[in-house]
């Protein structure tokens, strides 16, 4: 029998976001008897233990400061200060050449635009490297470039939704290297029976209060502030409910700090003390999940991917959620479309989360239809399957 095929994951931070649970679900799921995953973090912090619970082995590259804040995201970093912290970030090339050298891996799979970029000159000496990308790269220059570097040196990209795909080719990518595989969500740990948060005895809200909420990186394009301007319009007309946001600031990239401070401002500003409630980063989700009547996803930005619907979904909630990218995928013709939005419209966000509130009996059949389409069609062992099909068309070692 063949031993094992190493696969080293490169991870552009030890944050643990969407991403990132994504990669470790992935990394953690592989079957052993086939792949043994390696990751490697740039900088420290949760993903790394998380991976060693979960019996991957994990290790940090330090990272110079001005590099670990870049981001490609927006237009939050101009070309020149990319190109300058790529440069700064050479100890970084050089350490994870090392380790790359050191671990022999039969593929390296990056999991974000940094580590994509510092894949790149590994393919161009002949390594298989998969990029895994999970945003809508924005039509400008380095992005660009980024991708006709794929083109020329990278043995598959993988979006994790059609609209991502679709959207790198339009960017230029070959479209034979271009391969839609959506996330996987655990549905044994995000069921709709289980452990629920005690969010009303957090907050000390009283019994019976409905409670609506945001759970996700908090970021301005995720849309906590029209979410909490929906909650100024259904707070002005029902006194039963109440609001929670749950999320940390986690990514330090540029464009990213001080929003949590400015969202409880505006909070304050809408006069919704003691009507919303700010939880912070949690890891219990599927608990906060099923604690919740409506989860509202609220991203002002066509969602690449749009986890959380998945996850909610999973747990039949009802969800009310933003229009446009991985969303639509996710959600489908189930009936949940009826509590699709437009995004960064306040009013539009409020109508639905008062109609979910409004008619909990089809909320709760809708749910139930999003609970079924998750378990068909976004399992993570299907997703596994996918990659895992992926790995062996590239090394070429069959089925
Ligand atoms: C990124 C995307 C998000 C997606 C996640 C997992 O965080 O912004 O849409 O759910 O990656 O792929």
């Amino acid at each position: 029998m063949t031993p094992p095929r190493r696969v080293l994951y490169l991870s552009p931070t030890a944050q643990l976001g969407g991403a990132e649970h994504s990669l470790l679900d992935l990394a953690a799921g592989l079957d052993r008897r086939r792949y043994e995953p390696r990751l490697l973090c740039l900088g420290d912090g949760p993903l790394l233990g998380a991976a060693l619970g979960r019996g991957v082995d994990a290790t940090i590259v330090t990272t110079p400061a001005a590099f670990a804040r870049t981001s490609l995201r927006g237009s939050r970093t101009a070309v020149a200060r990319l190109l300058g912290s790529t440069v700064r970030a050479l100890p970084t090339f050089v350490a994870i050449r090392r380790a790359a050298r050191r671990l022999a891996p039969a593929l390296v799979h990056s999991n974000g635009n940094k580590t994509h970029l510092l894949s790149a000159p590994l393919a161009l000496a002949g390594r298989l490297v998969v990029w895994h990308v999970r945003d809508f790269l924005p039509d400008r220059r380095p992005e660009r470039l980024l991708v006709r570097l794929a083109n020329a040196a990278v043995a598959a990209l993988v979006a994790n939704s059609s609209a991502v795909a679709a959207h790198l080719v339009r960017l230029g990518a070959r479209p034979a290297l271009v391969h839609a595989i959506p996330n996987g969500i655990d549905v044994s740990r995000f069921d709709p029976d289980g452990p629920r948060a005690d969010l009303r005895a957090a907050f000390g809200w009283p019994e019976p209060t409905r409670v609506v909420g945001m759970v996700g990186v908090l970021a301005r394009w995720k849309g906590q502030e029209v979410f909490l301007r929906a909650a100024r319009e259904i707070a002005g007309r029902t006194r039963d409910v109440r609001f929670v946001v749950v999320g940390g600031e986690i990514y330090q990239t540029s464009g990213h700090g001080d929003f949590a401070a400015a969202l409880r401002r505006l909070a304050r500003e809408l006069e919704l003390d003691g009507v919303v409630a700010f939880a912070g980063h949690r890891d219990d989700v599927p608990e906060v999940l099923r604690a919740l009547d409506v989860v509202v996803h609220a991203s002002t930005e066509p969602e690449p991917f749009g986890r959380v619907i998945a996850e909610a979904m999973a747990c039949a909630r009802p969800v009310v959620w933003a229009r446009g990218g991985g969303a639509d995928e996710i959600v489908g013709a189930t009936g949940l479309a009826a509590l699709g939005v437009e995004r960064g419209n306040p009013a539009a966000l409020a109508a639905a989360i008062a109609r979910a509130l409004a008619e909990p009996d089809a909320a709760r059949r809708w749910a139930r239809e999003g609970r079924v389409r998750i378990a068909e069609r976004f399992d993570i062992d299907r997703h596994v399957e996918r990659i895992q099909e992926l790995y062996a068309s590239l090394t070429g070692s069959g089925g």
